[in-house]
């Protein structure tokens, strides 16, 4: 794998339009980046990374949201639904009881169809704009087909979600209804699903917007980007490492890319690099096996299960991009209990931020690195919280308390205060 913290900032192709071109990352083929559809490498079928001939320094960027960091994006703007600038939540009580010495909460599900997956999409949509295609399609467990719905309606271009049948929770389902996506059920899981959206966009049937796709990675660098703004100017440091939930891999990758471009543009040592560390279901970990078992390559798992169905992935097709991030940042990857998830997602809803079952994975495996001693007590740690509580509203209401029937009138209601309340 031809990753590397420490690259050096490559010879502009004669494929680049505008600065901009993308480059296996395998075999190092480059391509110009709007003239045809490509998702993979023409050579070796390696994934393709977009590179820049200039990698912009903080102080080139302005404004707020994604297209703040248009420097170092492939356009200037995109199909913009105010993505971005999401909060980074002090949890100081979160803080004590994981013992670390900083702790704040990176809540995505702050974003405008509640999930990370805006940032992608802005540029994604634009990306499609440009090529002039007019049929999107994406795989989802959920959340990448509510924001492809909402930023390709509002491209006025035609959408199309395949989803697992039955495993989507329902306010994504609700949320690409609402927004005029066709909606395909997949008598199979999200790998399967993944397969034939694939298949489709390499047959010419519709343009791919899950993230192997490079472009949507572009825009998912910006969490990276917005972390590190944050966290320097609240602490006046990076923070030490950042804990986020793995499906796919393709928030990991986006987040080494935005580190990597960092210590290009001489902003970052390599040494202050956050530690990169992703967290997966027990029950679908095949990121975690291959980082314990120091692999090269992830086996994809064909029987996956976890409560968390976001991250209900076998075959995470970013592996070869995220794997060397997980390794060169010296991060780790763990995997967790859905019974660890659902106590996570209670104590982040204890400090007032709710968010869906996925999304508390990255607490979940904090703690348990902690525990471990892997993490250490002098840490500054952000957790990626990545989608809303209302995303998977039976998730949130099994997990919560449950409601009380009580009579219409005050008697009866001061009645049942006094008797024990019912909790989950
Ligand atoms: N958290 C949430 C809430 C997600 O929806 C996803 C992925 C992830 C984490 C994993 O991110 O793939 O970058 O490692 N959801 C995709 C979807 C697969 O279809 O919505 P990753």
């Amino acid at each position: 794998m031809s990753l590397s913290l420490s690259v050096e900032q490559p010879e502009t192709p004669a494929e680049a339009t505008d600065g901009v071109w993308l480059e296996c990352i395998e075999c190092g083929e480059t391509f110009a980046p709007f003239e045809d559809v490509r998702y993979t490498c023409d050579e070796c079928d390696g994934l393709l990374e977009v590179r820049y001939d200039e990698l912009p320094t903080f102080d080139d960027f302005d404004g707020e949201g994604v297209w703040r960091y248009a420097d170092a994006l492939p356009f200037e703007s995109g199909v913009s639904i105010q993505e971005g600038s999401t909060p980074l939540y002090e949890v100081p009580r979160l803080e004590e009881s994981v013992g670390v010495e900083t702790l704040r909460i990176k809540h995505e599900g702050m974003n405008p169809t509640g999930s990370f997956k805006d940032r992608g999409m802005t540029v994604g949509v634009a990306v499609a704009r440009e090529l002039g295609v007019d049929r999107l399609a994406c795989a989802s467990t959920g959340n990448t087909s509510a924001a492809l719905a909402a930023y390709g309606t509002r491209a006025d271009m035609e959408t199309l979600v395949l989803l697992p049948a039955g495993k989507v929770a329902a306010g994504k389902v609700a949320q690409a209804s609402l927004h005029g996506a066709r909606i395909l059920e997949v008598d199979g899981n999200f790998d399967a699903c993944l397969d034939v959206v694939q298949d489709l966009a390499s047959r010419g049937e519709a343009y791919l917007l899950n993230s192997l796709n490079p472009f949507r990675l572009e825009g998912q660098k910006t969490i990276g980007l917005e972390i590190v703004e944050a966290f320097q100017a609240d602490h006046g440091t990076w923070p030490d490492r950042i804990v986020l939930p793995v499906g796919n891999a393709g928030n990991t990758s986006a987040l080494y890319k935005a580190f990597r471009e960092l210590v290009q543009a001489g902003e970052l040592a390599v040494d202050e690099v956050p530690k990169l560390t992703g967290v997966q279901a027990e029950g679908a970990a095949p990121m975690v096996e291959a980082i314990e078992n120091d692999a090269d390559e992830v086996r994809r798992w064909e029987d996956v299960e976890t409560r968390a169905t976001a991250i209900r992935i076998g075959n995470p097709v970013n592996a070869p991009k995220a794997l060397p991030g997980i390794r060169e940042t010296g991060g780790t990857a763990i995997a967790v209990s859905d019974e660890e998830i659902t106590d996570a997602q209670r104590a982040l809803a204890g400090e007032g931020i709710g968010v869906e079952p996925a999304s508390a994975a990255s607490l979940a495996g904090l703690r348990k690195l902690r525990a471990e001693g892997v993490v250490d007590d002098d840490e500054r740690v952000v957790c990626l919280t990545t989608g809303h509580l209302l995303k998977d509203p039976d998730a949130a209401a099994a997990a919560g308390n449950d409601p009380e029937p009580v009579p219409a009138d005050t008697d009866g209601v001061l009645e049942s205060l006094a008797s024990e309340g019912s909790s989950e």
